[in-house]
């Protein structure tokens, strides 16, 4: 057993930990990506790992998981030929939902001392799995800090996980995710976008698989009814949105689907019964009339997925999640948006999306202001609720 400087997590007693030399690395892998294996090499040298488990998540209780595991496992194989990493299909006959707290102590016993490694998002929302008391006493975490986790808001997190609930749990220092993610690489190669974060032989599977294509008589409607500038636009709000959700956890298809459709209507003449009679012949028609086209002509029935089209350009008081969403991935869009300030406002949006949609919300509002252009009643009402006094 070796004994190596860890994290510089500061509670003196715990400053140096022993450390389990087989690393279990979970997730769904659907598709993996070249920063899943970044990750693994990197954490591998950072805690002397003897070992790295690739562990595809099998029956898990809280994704909804598409791909059938055996190509997950096939897409896995390819993406890690060439490492010395291993993969363990445990969880693919595991009985029952798979949850954490049941599944390592299998691992535990097959491999000795384990560490799991998890990512900054998952120890923030560690509360929100399954017995997370139980999992930090099986064995330790290692915590990969992603996007735009900082080291200090982990820190602080760990230490107050090992204050109420024991065990131990180390940040990783040198090894760090890249805000890639395996939903946006998804949404991405369905939206027919380059994704160099995947490698080509797992590209070449997901292409014989037909993988990732629910979406695609809507894509290419909506791709049909804009501009291909608009349509990129449109990419980067679906690409943006998603990243926002990595710490919101919305369900992705109301997200991805909100996004897709959310200026479908703006290059289009037509003006669906029911839109305000104030909106037309204004900047916010489309978003009324894009509410009316997705209900009508894309038979969405979820009023919160046509409230977050509808309220895309105007806001309201009251915004839901999905509202503030949208609107916020519209204002950030990492495709097309390049004003001065936006590398900010999509740095605070990723990792707040109150504050993201707060400052979004206010610069949009002050422009206008500025302008002197008149405001649609429901953006002033938006403003008195979440930027008064800002
Ligand atoms: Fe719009
Ligand atoms: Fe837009």
């Amino acid at each position: 057993m070796r004994f190596l400087a860890l994290s510089t997590i500061e509670i003196p007693s715990q400053k140096y930990y022993t450390i389990p030399m087989i690393g279990i690395f979970g997730g769904a892998f659907d598709p993996p990506h070249k920063e899943h294996i970044a990750i693994a090499e990197s954490i591998a040298k950072e805690f002397d790992l003897e070992k790295v488990v690739f562990l595809p998540s099998g029956n898990s209780p809280h994704k909804n998981l598409e791909t059938p595991f055996a190509i997950r496992m096939q897409m896995l194989s390819a993406a890690l030929e060439g490492h010395s990493f291993e993969i363990d299909p445990f969880e693919d006959a595991f009985d029952g939902p798979a949850y954490s707290y049941r599944v390592l102590p299998f691992l535990k016993e097959k491999y000795g001392d384990i560490a799991f490694i998890i990512g900054g998002d998952s120890l923030l929302a560690l509360d929100r799995w399954r017995e997370p008391q139980e999992i930090v006493k099986i064995c330790p975490l290692i915590v990969i800090p992603r996007g735009t986790d900082t080291l200090a808001e982990l820190r602080k997190a760990a230490a107050e996980h090992m204050r109420t609930k024991g065990g131990k749990i180390v940040i990783a220092e040198h090894t760090k995710g890249d805000n890639v993610s395996s939903s946006v690489a998804r949404a991405k190669i369905a939206l027919n976008m380059q994704t160099p974060e995947v490698l080509p032989s797992v590209q070449e599977i997901i292409k014989q698989h037909g993988l990732y294509q629910d979406y695609s008589d809507m894509i290419e409607r909506v791709k049909g009814a804009l501009t291909p500038e608009r349509w990129h636009h449109t990419c980067g709000v679906v690409v943006s949105g998603l990243k926002i959700n990595e710490r919101i956890g919305l369900p992705r298809e109301k997200v991805f689907v909100a996004c897709l459709l959310h200026d479908c209507m703006k290059q289009s003449d037509r003006i669906h019964p029911g839109v305000p009679a104030d909106a037309i012949g204004t900047k916010v028609l489309h978003a009324f009339n894009g509410a009316e086209e997705a209900r009508i002509a894309f038979g969405i029935e979820d009023n919160e997925i046509l409230d977050a089209i509808r309220y895309h350009t105007t806001g309201r008081a009251g915004m839901t999640v999905l509202d503030k969403l949208v609107y916020t991935a519209d204002m950030v869009d990492e495709e097309t948006r390049d004003f001065e300030g936006v590398e900010h406002l999509r740095e605070v949006s990723y990792r707040d999306l109150d504050r993201g949609f707060m400052l979004c919300f206010k610069v949009c509002y002050d422009r206008l202001l500025a302008t002197g252009k008149s405001i649609y009643p429901l953006s002033t009402e938006c403003f008195n609720e979440y930027c008064k006094g800002v």
